[in-house]
């Protein structure tokens, strides 16, 4: 275990040396494994082959565990950090493994294969938290903030949510205002991934209502602050060991220089971390619907019914078929993404594209795997039902599926 968890730490730090050039590396076979290799170049293949390795068996094992207890899976995260997976597009200099995006994608769907929960940690850590910093902070930002969560030391979480404002999330009622060297908030925010365990949060809060998306104001707040608490625990039905909390500001005090960007740029840099975010829920969506149809796959061949294996049947087959083209279908969406903004191209439409078809996919492929599984699928005895479970909100958090169809009607219509 602790050989395997040190060569990966090896592969991902000399990936990022590759890219600068210093160092190189020989082929693998993995993508064999896949049938297609949807273009991945060698570095990319090999951290699919390594992520792979390591959540099969790594996460995979635990997965049942944590979605049971809803304890926050620290053991995972750790590991994660051991890889320099906390921290993947990051450059090298501010503690990152400074990979492009599609390897972040590749690398969410692996571990989101694996374990749901595990995989929506990591990508609100990597683009929720670290992105926006990277983007749009200054360079004190990016100093202080960015190494503590590339390396996994600190967890980071986007507050964006709040109980009267989810879908219009210009309709938030956090109020800042300022005060000498301060800003002074108040409000609840709502269904914050990672704030169990964050310390670190990009918080959103509007300075004058009045102005409405032109109001608002992104703040950096460390869970230290005064006036800030974490509030109750979220009992979900997936994703349960997410960390999932309401957080209270009550007359919070907040640095001026904690702001990120201007007054004002708070909506903007909301919905362009957003942008980014919705690629990782589509990798994670990815992921679990892969996971659907490789249990659904196994379980087919082993359960035999009218003496032959239930695969044997052209009912059950049409399932799978189903849900592979899906599965394929969802992943080139999300490549395509991907690779467009790593190619520093519009990748709005293409990222909502890709979230809304891949979350759909999930669902769709969850339903069919519990349908498979029959009976026994409808119990804890197979993973399936918790596929089922996580699935669902990959279709509701980082905007809901009728939001990324308004994303891409207003992209399409101009
Ligand atoms: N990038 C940059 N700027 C953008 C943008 C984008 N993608 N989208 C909009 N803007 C800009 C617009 O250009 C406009 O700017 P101007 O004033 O200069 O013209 C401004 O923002 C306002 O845009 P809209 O008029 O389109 O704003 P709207 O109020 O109609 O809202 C919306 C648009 C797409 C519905 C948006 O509110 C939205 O995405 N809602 C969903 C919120 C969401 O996804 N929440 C998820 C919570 S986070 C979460 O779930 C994380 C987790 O824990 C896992």
């Amino acid at each position: 275990m602790a050989d395997l968890g040190l060569q990966n730490k090896v592969v991902v730090g000399e990936l990022a040396l590759r890219k600068s050039g210093k160092a190189s590396f020989a082929t693998t076979s993995f993508k064999e494994a896949y049938e297609m290799d949807f273009n991945l170049n060698e570095d990319q293949l090999m951290i699919q082959e390594m992520v792979h390795k390591f959540a099969e068996k790594e996460l995979a094992p635990r997965a049942a565990h944590y979605d049971k207890t809803m304890e926050f899976p620290w053991e995972n995260v750790k590991k994660l950090a051991g890889l320099n997976l906390m921290g993947i597009t990051v450059p090298p200099e501010y503690g990152g493994a400074g990979l492009d995006s599609l390897s972040y994608c590749i690398a969410i769907e692996e571990i989101s294969r694996a374990c749901a929960s595990t995989g929506v940690i990591t990508a609100v850590q990597n683009s929720l938290a670290e992105f926006p910093l990277y983007k749009f902070g200054n360079e004190d930002h990016k100093k202080k903030y960015l190494p503590l969560l590339a390396s996994g030391e600190k967890i980071g979480a986007y507050a964006l949510t709040e109980p009267n404002s989810g879908s219009d999330a210009a309709g938030m009622e956090t109020t800042a205002v300022a005060h000498e060297d301060h800003y002074i908030l108040n409000g609840v925010k709502t269904f914050i991934t990672n704030s169990i365990a964050a310390e670190i949060f990009l918080l959103y809060a509007t300075v004058n209502k009045s102005l409405g998306h032109k109001g608002i104001c992104c703040f950096i707040i460390e869970k230290n602050f005064p006036g800030f608490k974490v509030g109750k625990k979220e009992e979900m039905m997936g994703v349960r060991a997410s960390g999932t909390c309401q957080l209270i500001l009550e007359n919070c005090r907040v640095p001026k220089e904690n702001i990120l960007g201007a007054e004002g740029d708070g909506f903007k840099i909301a919905m362009t971390t957003l942008d980014v975010g919705r690629m990782g829920i589509a990798a994670q969506a990815v992921g679990i619907a892969q996971a659907c149809m490789d249990q659904s796959i196994k379980y087919a061949k082993e359960r035999k019914q009218f003496n032959q294996p239930i695969s044997s049947f052209q009912l059950v087959q049409a399932m799978l078929v189903e849900m592979a083209v899906k599965i394929d279908a969802a992943r080139l969406l999300l490549y395509r993404a991907a690779k467009l903004r790593d190619e520093g191209a519009k990748f709005v439409k293409e990222s909502s594209m890709a979230k809304w078809f891949s979350s759909e996919t999930a669902m769709e492929c969850a339903i069919k795997a519990v349908q498979i599984h029959g009976g026994y699928g409808y119990t804890t005895e197979y993973p399936v039902e918790r596929l089922m479970r996580d699935a669902k909100v990959t279709q509701i958090y980082e905007g809901t599926s009728e939001i990324q169809k308004l994303v891409i009607a207003r992209n399409l219509l101009g």
